[in-house]
């Protein structure tokens, strides 16, 4: 029988199936795909796969927009398909975790087809948040509240009504007190894991329940709240768990009935909380009454720096602790600019605004994104990775406007602002039309250079990032041990800890080369010298107590 616990220090892979492998040749990647790469997920000795939204869906937001939560969407697979997937994965040993986004459907919705025939007052309208409007006739929305895309939070339909959408008016968000969109969400859970999934990710989980109810408070009111999605904290007029949209208490209440649905599976059907929270409220949603662990976005807009990601890390190995759960660690996903694009960035700068790269930055990205993953590799806690990141794919900067497929995709300051650019197919192979991707061009382009960053290309060369993480995956497997870590003082500008069997990382953020302790090197993300000295921007990890010969 597999171990309940599985997940607290697994490594999982995000998939974005539509940008992984097509299997049918219609630029499109698809489960197909996915399926015929799982030896690809195999070699790399990851524990589970998370796959993004693969449902039926008009892309108006990457698949997030939802038109059936049980059903595969028939450009990109089917059931069956999945159920392949599922027993091929399984068969070699790596979990399988689905998206689930119960914030919003899409307005494709049936349900939401059904309100918008059914009239104001009807219950079909009612599983939604519909409105009238301000004004003499209405014509105005029924409050100032923007869409987190950008736009107006509300819009129209024909009778005159208006219907809430905090993310594109093709999402329009659920009513969680209604009872039916509960037990419908109950139901969506046990198909996915009666088909055999282990586990959910779920979106927008802080989301859910909110409080509606007249007079609702203006957009100055609410904003401040929101400040938590950009990574920022400004004073919230609201107290924890009573801000009208976000974090509310009840949310938890939801959590309940799914939790007893999770426990109803051996082992437990396994949950992630994509909750944008202040990191102390990240802990409910972790423990093990609730979705069982959260993720922690805060180093994603960490700057590169020993301080402050020293004190993150400790900050959220003492969080798990409190909740029962463990950390997880995240440095990538497809709503974030690529890492080693990211951490080149200058102190300070806006982490969503990539400057076109040069060879210095690229250099400098790709040697901190490695330090990063090895430091985040030997934490205690699940490590979440993001498909690509294993090649180094820096961020694609110069997709043609016109081919933009993001919902706030903008320029700001003249620069691209959009997440289109870590949702580039991946390159399979160094040549042909779309690098290995498919048999035609990928619906995202790719650059030019993206040969050179191939599979094929790194798997060829020792001293590939594809190859570092290949190592580094399978000795972390082989070295894993309890939860336990004990810090190891080399100064300010190093982040170094020993696990319970001796595996010591050692992360050196200066740009200065440092002294090694003792204990024989197995891995480093650059050269260590005779002298057992390791450069700036970089990770080793030792084995304590034995110095190589
Ligand atoms: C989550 C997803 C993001 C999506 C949003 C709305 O934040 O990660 O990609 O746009 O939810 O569903």
């Amino acid at each position: 029988m597999s171990d309940p616990a599985w997940w607290r220090q697994a490594v999982v892979y995000q998939v974005y199936p539509r940008s992984f492998a097509d299997s049918n040749g219609d630029g499109v990647g698809d489960l197909g795909g996915v399926l015929s790469r799982v030896d690809y997920l195999a070699s790399l000795c990851i524990d589970a796969v998370w796959l993004s939204p693969f449902y039926p869906s008009a892309l108006n937001d990457g698949g997030y927009d939802v038109d059936d939560h049980r059903e595969v969407d028939p450009l990109i697979g089917t059931l069956e398909v999945f159920d392949e997937l599922v027993d091929a994965l399984h068969e070699r040993g790596i979990k399988v975790i689905v998206d689930l986004v119960p914030n919003h459907t899409s307005d494709r919705h049936a349900w939401f087809q059904e309100a918008l025939g059914g009239g104001r007052g009807s219950a079909a309208r009612d599983r939604y948040v519909f409105r009238d409007g301000r004004g003499e006739n209405g014509d105005l929305p029924p409050t100032d509240w923007m869409a987190l895309f950008g736009g107006p939070a509300w819009t129209r339909v024909e009778d005159g009504q208006w219907y809430l959408h905090l993310f594109t008016k093709h999402q329009p968000d659920l009513n969680w007190q209604r009872e039916d969109v509960r037990s419908d969400f109950l139901r969506t859970l046990r198909f996915w894991g009666d088909r055999g999934v282990d586990g959910f990710r779920v979106d927008v989980a802080m989301g859910l329940a909110k409080d509606l109810r007249d007079p609702l408070p203006s957009w100055q009111q609410i904003v401040p709240g929101l400040a938590i999605l950009k990574g920022l904290t400004f004073d919230d007029p609201f107290a924890d768990g009573q801000h009208p949209l976000f974090d509310r208490d009840e949310v938890h209440d939801i959590y309940a009935e799914w939790r007893e649905v999770f426990d109803g599976y051996d082992p437990p059907l396994f949950a992630v909380a994509e909750a944008w929270v202040k990191p102390h409220r990240r802990v409910r949603y972790a423990s093990a009454t609730g979705l069982g662990q959260a993720f922690n976005f805060d180093l994603l807009t960490a700057p590169w720096g020993a301080p402050a990601v020293r004190a993150i890390v400790q900050h959220n190995l003492e969080l798990a602790a409190r909740s029962g759960s463990s950390s997880t660690w995240v440095f990538s996903n497809h709503d974030v600019v690529r890492p080693a694009s990211r951490l080149a960035l200058p102190d300070g700068a806006d982490p969503r605004l990539i400057p076109t790269p040069t060879p210095d930055t690229v250099a400098l990205g790709l040697r901190r994104a490695n330090a990063a993953t090895l430091l985040s590799l030997a934490l205690p806690g699940s490590a979440y990775l993001y498909q690509g990141e294993e090649l180094g794919l820096p961020e694609v900067t110069d997709i043609p406007p016109g081919q933009w497929q993001d919902p706030m995709a903008r320029l700001e300051d003249g620069v691209a602002i959009t997440r289109d650019g870590c949702r580039v197919p991946l390159p399979w192979i160094t040549q042909g039309p779309s690098f290995g991707f498919g048999e035609q061009t990928s619906h995202l382009p790719q650059p030019e250079w993206f040969g050179a960053l191939s599979v094929q290309a790194q798997t060829a060369a020792p001293d590939s990032t594809l190859s570092l993480y290949r190592t580094a995956l399978r000795l972390r497997r082989d070295l894993q041990c309890d939860e336990s870590i004990e810090w190891i003082d080399l100064g300010e500008d190093v982040i170094a800890f020993r696990r319970a069997n001796g595996w010591t990382s050692i992360t050196n953020f200066s740009h200065d080369p440092i002294h090694l302790p003792e204990g024989s090197v197995l891995i480093s993300t650059q050269p260590v010298t005779a002298d057992r000295r390791i450069p700036g921007n970089a990770t080793a990890w030792l084995r304590a107590g034995t110095t190589a010969a």
